[in-house]
């Protein structure tokens, strides 16, 4: 049984990872309906809170029904990390997290995110100042290091644990890497395997099947797997490994009731949550998934990802019930 704290997070979870502009709170509620066991928000800007920025302060909107749900914060400057704790705190979230991995450049030339990764004594103390200022159980995600010749995941994790950092969360790839090649999970599995590690060592990067997630479980023995591009426009993705894990069986796809289900709900919580114009434009990005392969679908996909109205993209998806209600998904 895995534990972030005092929070029991079940056997082997699934946890939805931290992905900007897609682990809003809709898609996390359609996540956590299908099985995910722990939530992240995207990461979300220290400066950005503080100046109370108001695209930062609404990224810290949750929910009930999604708990467990953690905060993720970034930033390099100990001062404004631990202000954005206190401002994290008063949303509720049962634990903060720490990004320490986000590769992109204008994060990583402040200092942020991956770029941390070359200076971990500063990794370690802003860590070790977060702990103590709060009495939510920090967690941090980080990548293996910042490239090839200098992993050293083995002493950061222990070194992370040591200042109270209660989960981390390690992406199979260095900074150098992006998200290119494959991730590698043997230094991960190395990780766990150290005896002085005691905190949940979860899996990330590439766990894209049911048989990935398993091989995580059994052959590297990580704690959990952490799932991200997998879940975009497929939250069922959660069900399916569960279903796996309990059966040995795959679960047949889900119909396309299910995928217009998903899709409406999706739109429509987008909206209520911020507004028509950024609830259609950043739920686009989810269609293509909800209703991959069905033959000569360009049109409807194009009227999805294009009408600016929300009218005309429930529209589209009327249509795709009145032309494909019983199309079978492989
Ligand atoms: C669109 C997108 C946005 C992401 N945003 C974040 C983020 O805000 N914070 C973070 O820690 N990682 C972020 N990531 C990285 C993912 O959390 C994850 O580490 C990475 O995608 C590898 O896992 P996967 O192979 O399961 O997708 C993002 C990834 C994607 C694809």
């Amino acid at each position: 049984m895995a534990k972030i704290g005092n929070i029991d997070v079940g056997d082997f979870p699934l946890l939805l990872a931290p992905m900007e502009d897609v682990s809003d709170p809709p898609f996390r509620a359609l996540c956590k309906e299908q099985g995910a066991d722990v939530v992240y928000t995207e990461f979300i800007s220290s400066e950005g809170l503080i100046r109370d920025a108001a695209k930062s302060t609404m990224k810290l909107d949750i929910y009930e029904k999604e708990r467990p749900v953690g905060i993720q914060i970034f930033g390099a400057n100990l001062e404004s990390m631990l202000q954005s704790v206190e401002i994290v705190e008063k949303s509720g979230p049962d634990i903060i997290d720490i990004n320490f991995g986000c590769p992109v450049k204008k994060v990583v030339s402040k200092g942020a995110g991956a770029g941390i990764l070359k200076d971990i004594d500063l990794m370690v103390s802003l860590t070790e100042a977060m702990v103590k200022h709060t009495k939510l159980p920090v967690t941090v995600k980080t990548r293996l290091g910042w490239d090839h010749d200098s992993i050293k995941i083995l002493e950061v994790a222990e070194r992370l644990q040591d200042v109270g950092c209660q989960a981390i969360s390690i992406h199979g790839r260095t900074r150098a890497q992006m998200y290119k090649g494959e991730a590698n999970w043997a230094p991960i599995a190395e990780v766990k395997n150290n005896p002085r590690m005691h905190i949940p060592v979860f899996g990330n990067g590439d766990v894209d099947s049911p048989e990935k997630a398993k091989l995580m479980r059994d052959d590297y023995g990580l704690d959990g797997a952490m799932i991200g591009r997998a879940s975009i426009g497929y939250p069922w993705f959660f069900r399916e490994v569960k279903h796996y894990f309990e059966t040995g069986q795959h679960l047949p796809a889900p119909t396309m009731k299910e995928r217009l289900d998903a899709a409406r709900r999706h739109l429509q919580m987008a909206i209520d949550w911020k507004g028509e114009k950024l609830g259609v434009f950043e739920t686009r990005r989810h269609y293509t998934n909800y209703f991959k392969g069905i033959p000569h679908f360009k049109e409807y996909r194009t009227k999805m990802v294009t009408s600016d109205d929300s009218v005309d993209v429930f529209k589209a998806f009327d249509e795709v019930e009145r032309d494909f209600a019983d199309y079978e998904f492989a």
